[in-house]
């Protein structure tokens, strides 16, 4: 089991399968884009399958590919596949932005894959194009409707809104999302840009985001209080079945429940999206340790994880990696 020294059991595992973005997200990083990773220090595919391997057998039971954009990476389809192979088999989910997914998913569904998520701040084609610094809104559409023709199900869509930029859609995104049948969901915006220009006062909360669509749904909250691990406070839309999700990430944390457990692309375990401190599995993989070594150095890398991510101690750093080599 994957258990941290205040008792929560990590289910959840993210892995990143790139650093690489072919969007430029503000809340990630700068017009430029960052330096990647080279080849070599990536994982490659065999070692990101034995590493899931590893992790099912320590009780990780929802494991989620993310980048960057994991779409980029070429392995992608095998990788799910071969991990659909792994017992007990876990449930497999993207984070994407959609950029190609028409085109990819129906070989990703026929290789194992459960869900997706789909990145999406804005409906207004200028605006995604100065939000992204990418004018691909046509594309991200694209592959939405291509996801959904395939089957793929649910198809959550997350926004992140920024004061000033795109907070007057929180409306027109839930309206659109219920139109097409995707599950919308809303980002407070975490300070995990590679630029650092995160500002409190910049965010746009869990109660604004309520604020902005109460006027125009009617929204309940879904029955049960406790939203365990989840980190979406659900709500019910209009008397259902559709619900939307609100993630206050810095106001409402999800900590104390924290189900999570990343590693990035070059293969280091993250206990926290906030961690300052990585644990190194690829070199021990390279190294040639067995299975059992490698299972100790995710146990005891779990083990430190700390209690919350500290956004609002006195103290508090942002990590030095952005959101796009970490892994959502
Ligand atoms: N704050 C909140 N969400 C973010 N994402 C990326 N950077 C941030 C941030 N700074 C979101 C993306 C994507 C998921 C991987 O994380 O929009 O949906
Ligand atoms: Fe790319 Fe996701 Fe970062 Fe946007 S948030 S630049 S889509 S990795």
């Amino acid at each position: 089991m994957l258990k941290d020294s205040y008792g929560r059991v990590a289910t959840d595992l993210r892995v990143s399968l790139t650093d690489r973005c072919n969007l430029r997200c503000s809340y990630c990083m700068p017009p430029e884009g960052l330096d990647w990773l080279a080849g070599p220090d990536v994982l490659t595919d065999d070692e990101v399958v034995r590493l899931l391997g590893i992790a099912v057998g320590l009780g990780v039971t929802d494991v989620r590919f993310t980048g960057g954009e994991p779409l980029l990476r070429r392995g992608l389809t095998d990788i799910v596949s071969r991990a659909s192979r792994l017992r007990p088999r876990p449930e497999l989910s993207l984070t994407t932005n959609g950029i190609g997914l028409g085109r990819m998913a129906a070989s990703l569904r026929d290789a194992g894959l459960d869900r997706v998520n789909v990145s999406l701040d804005t409906l207004d084609p200028q605006r995604f194009a100065s939000l992204t610094h990418r004018d691909r809104l046509a594309d991200v559409l694209a592959g939405l409707e291509g996801a959904a023709a395939a089957g793929l199900n649910p198809i959550k869509i997350n926004a992140v809104l920024m004061r000033g930029l795109n907070d007057d859609e929180a409306a027109p995104l839930l309206r659109w999302a219920l139109e097409h049948g995707y599950r919308m969901r809303f980002i407070e915006q975490m300070p995990l840009d590679a630029q650092h220009g995160w500002k409190r006062a910049d965010m746009v909360t869990a109660d604004e985001i309520l604020e902005r669509l109460r006027p125009e749904f009617d929204l309940s909250p879904v029955g049960k209080r406790d939203r365990g691990s989840a980190p979406a406070e659900e709500w019910v839309v209009d008397g259902g079945p559709a619900t939307v999700g609100i993630i206050g990430s810095v106001t409402r944390p999800f900590c104390a429940a924290c189900d999570r457990v990343r590693i990035t692309a070059d293969g280091q375990i993250r206990n926290c999206l906030f961690a300052r401190d990585e644990f190194d599995l690829r070199a021990a993989l390279r190294d040639g340790e067995s299975d059992h070594a490698l299972a100790e150095r995710l146990r005891s890398a779990m083990w430190a994880k700390k209690p919350g991510h500290g956004i609002d101690d006195l103290g508090f750093l942002q990590p030095t990696r952005p959101m796009s080599a970490i892994g959502g």
